[in-house]
């Protein structure tokens, strides 16, 4: 220890938590450094799946009977408890989605086909993540929308200059860019983007992916208009993710699906949708998930925020000292405000090729472009491995990846 880390939280006490932690891979401790892609789970939203299964799980909004009148009300909790995550100022402002890809998605049919007219553009960045990409591709192709790419700079930053470029003419409907970048770990100033927006007469969306894990987010303080999280970065399940919208647009917005739960009324000739937010969602919503997600959200918030976020400010300059200190090892982005993802390639050595000598270590990565094509050709990298980190991840693992880099350093020559 070199005495400038403080660790803020216990992370060994939080890895007890965690019990997949504590298995060996190939007999070798695991290593796991690709939360990015997935977190692992905490045994409280495991306990709390388990125990709604066990015990009062029925469908919700359906039923006059005790179970679904319990579901339904422990749904609503789960929505009232994102709310508070987000700072939200109203509970219906909360949609559940399947995921950030699906909630970008709906946006992107709703907002953008329903409410931004053609002539309009959308702004995103050279560093989104296809979820926040390919939506708005789809969009252009269907609607005559014009879709704009705010440069990043060589740091890896938005472009704040070309951003205001892009507005200045006023055409752009909404501004739609990552809060946290999945390959570089910039965070981007959100608050700073939707004034912009604003000013310019845009709306704003943030992917809060990555950021909504590492960082408090209090979307009236960012003035997002739309923020999505997902659960399973977040130490929750799959198959469930958040989408904050201001009440006002989700009035104005058209359903994106169809199905049981977001009508008030249907005849043969047509339908009357329900009140948001149920408008946004249609068929039997992920019960079962929502109830593991605020466990989740439980975890983290008593955990603490600061506390975590903390801990990953001191995991990040630790690991972009090693990392930077390893011969033939480029690493990707220099943000001034980052978060613990590090996307690096090695001289002589594919992603994948990398990726499996780091797992014969037990140290799990991810390789490839990372659902980051548009970025990797921008930076003219072929493929990258990406470690990320959770709260759970600790120095000693930051330093097991620099030394194991060393070897395969030595191992590809
Ligand atoms: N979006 C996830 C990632 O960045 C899967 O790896």
């Amino acid at each position: 220890m070199d005495g400038s880390f403080r660790p803020a939280l216990d992370v060994q006490r939080i890895r007890q938590d965690f019990p997949i932690l504590s298995q060996t891979v190939r007999g070798k401790p695991l290593v796991f450094l690709d939360s990015g892609a997935s977190a692992q789970k905490p045994r409280p939203v495991i306990d709390a799946m388990v125990r709604m299964m066990e015990t009062s799980y029925a469908n919700v909004h359906r039923g006059a009977y005790h179970l679904s009148e319990a579901s339904t009300a422990a749904y609503e909790a789960a929505r009232a408890a994102m709310a508070r995550f987000l700072n939200a100022g109203d509970e219906r402002e909360i949609v559940f989605t399947w995921s950030t890809t699906h909630g970008i998605n709906l946006v992107a049919h709703s907002y953008g086909r329903g409410v931004m007219e053609p002539g309009q553009a959308v702004v995103v960045s050279e560093m989104e993540h296809h979820a926040n990409f390919v939506p708005w591709q789809m969009l252009r192709d269907a609607n005559g929308i014009d879709l704009r790419i705010c440069r990043i700079t060589e740091a890896g930053e938005l472009d704040l200059q070309h951003l205001s470029e892009l507005l200045a003419d006023g055409k752009v409907g909404l501004v739609a860019v990552t809060h946290m970048s999945n390959v570089l770990g910039t965070v981007t100033p959100a608050a700073a983007i939707a004034r912009m927006a604003h000013e310019a007469g845009a709306k704003v969306l943030f992917d809060g992916s990555q950021a909504a894990v590492h960082r408090r987010v209090d979307v009236q303080a960012l003035d997002a208009d739309f923020y999505l999280f997902t659960g399973h970065k977040l130490y929750g399940p799959t198959g469930i993710g958040v989408l904050y919208a201001k009440r006002e647009l989700l009035e104005r917005m058209p359903p994106f699906l169809g199905g049981g739960d977001m009508i008030a009324e249907v005849t043969r000739d047509g339908y009357l949708p329900a009140p948001v937010p149920a408008k946004f969602e249609a068929g039997t919503p992920p019960i079962i998930e929502a109830i593991g997600l605020h466990a989740a959200v439980d975890y983290v918030t008593a955990v603490g925020m600061d506390a975590i976020e903390a801990h990953e400010r001191g995991l990040v300059d630790h690991a972009m000292a090693r990392l930077s200190a390893v011969e033939g090892l480029t690493v990707l982005g220099r943000a001034q405000d980052r978060g613990g993802v590090f996307s690096f390639a090695l001289d002589n050595a594919h992603s994948h090729d990398l990726a499996t000598l780091l797992d014969r270590a037990g140290i799990a990565v991810r390789s490839g472009r990372h659902c980051a094509e548009p970025l990797h050709v921008f930076l003219k990298m072929d493929s990258t491995c990406r470690a990320s980190f959770g709260m759970y991840t600790t120095r000693e693992e930051v330093d097991f990846l620099a030394d194991a880099l060393g070897h395969a350093r030595k191992f590809f020559a």
